[in-house]
């Protein structure tokens, strides 16, 4: 199983935050963001993995994480993103390095409270398609929003919806076997210019090859606002310091 890590765009959302650094190299609490999916993804088990740079400062990366001996990798691959073109097109950087396997994809500003492991290992024993993972939240509207049919099936995710039919948010972490690059490559750019991933999972869910697990810890969108970021670092603090007491 692969990994792939996004760090791409601009993060005008934490402008002016993000002058003079990208993004997921800001700190939460005590650690830069982009640490927090690398370390997620390798407490699952999985070491061979991809940080796709993008926008300016994407040198800084390699200062940052260098070979990933600060997380017990081996090496650390990247790429680069040369524009702003979406999640799923800068997955579809990624098709030479997951050859043909299955991949775990992480959005570099998604932070989640528990362990990814029990959700890789169902992937793994998954014949083929998509995983998703889900959390309830209050105001899904900043989201990918899963509706659900009577028998608690998902029929469709749609994309940011003003009046969302469920609380059910897609987190951004997905799981995909290696057809994902064939259907990235059928992709039309959305309203907002980008090959969108709420497309990928609804390609897989026509097929009927999309299944999800629910997240029952904390899970923060460290990227989706200035308020988003806030919480998230005192979320995260909270949560260390606990474990600390534990
Ligand atoms: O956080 C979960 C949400 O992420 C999902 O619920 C949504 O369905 C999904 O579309 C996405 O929404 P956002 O609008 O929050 O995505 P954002 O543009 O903030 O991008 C998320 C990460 O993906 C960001 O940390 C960097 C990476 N990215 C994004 C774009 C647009 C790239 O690597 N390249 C890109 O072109």
């Amino acid at each position: 199983m692969k990994g792939v890590v996004l760090a791409g765009g601009l993060g005008t959302r934490l402008y002016p935050l993000t002058k003079i650094t990208n993004k997921h190299l800001l700190p939460v609490y005590d650690e830069p963001m982009i640490y927090y999916p690398i370390k997620s993804l390798v407490e699952a088990g999985i070491d061979d993995i991809m940080i796709v740079c993008g926008g300016n400062h994407a040198g800084e990366f390699l200062r940052l994480l260098g070979n990933g001996a600060e997380f017990g990798l081996k090496h650390l691959n990247y790429t680069y993103q040369e524009r702003e073109g979406g999640i799923a097109e800068a997955l579809g950087l990624c098709r030479h390095f997951v050859d043909g396997d299955k991949v775990v994809v992480f959005l570099g500003d998604n932070i989640i409270g528990e362990s990814l492991a029990d959700a890789v290992r169902e992937f793994e024993h998954q014949n083929g398609g998509a995983r998703i993972l889900l959390k309830e939240v209050e105001d899904p509207t900043d989201y990918g929003v899963a509706k659900f049919s009577d028998d608690g099936e998902i029929v469709e995710i749609i994309e940011k919806p003003k009046i969302p039919p469920s609380k059910a948010a897609v987190v951004g972490i997905y799981m995909y076997d290696s057809q994902v690059f064939d259907i990235i490559k059928t992709l039309k750019p959305s309203d907002r210019g980008e090959l969108e991933i709420t497309d990928v999972n609804n390609a897989y869910l026509k097929m009927g090859k999309l299944r999800y697990s629910i997240l029952k810890d904390f899970w923060a969108d460290a990227g989706a606002s200035i308020e988003a970021y806030f919480d998230t670092i005192r979320i995260v603090r909270e949560h260390k310091l606990s474990g600390r007491k534990r």
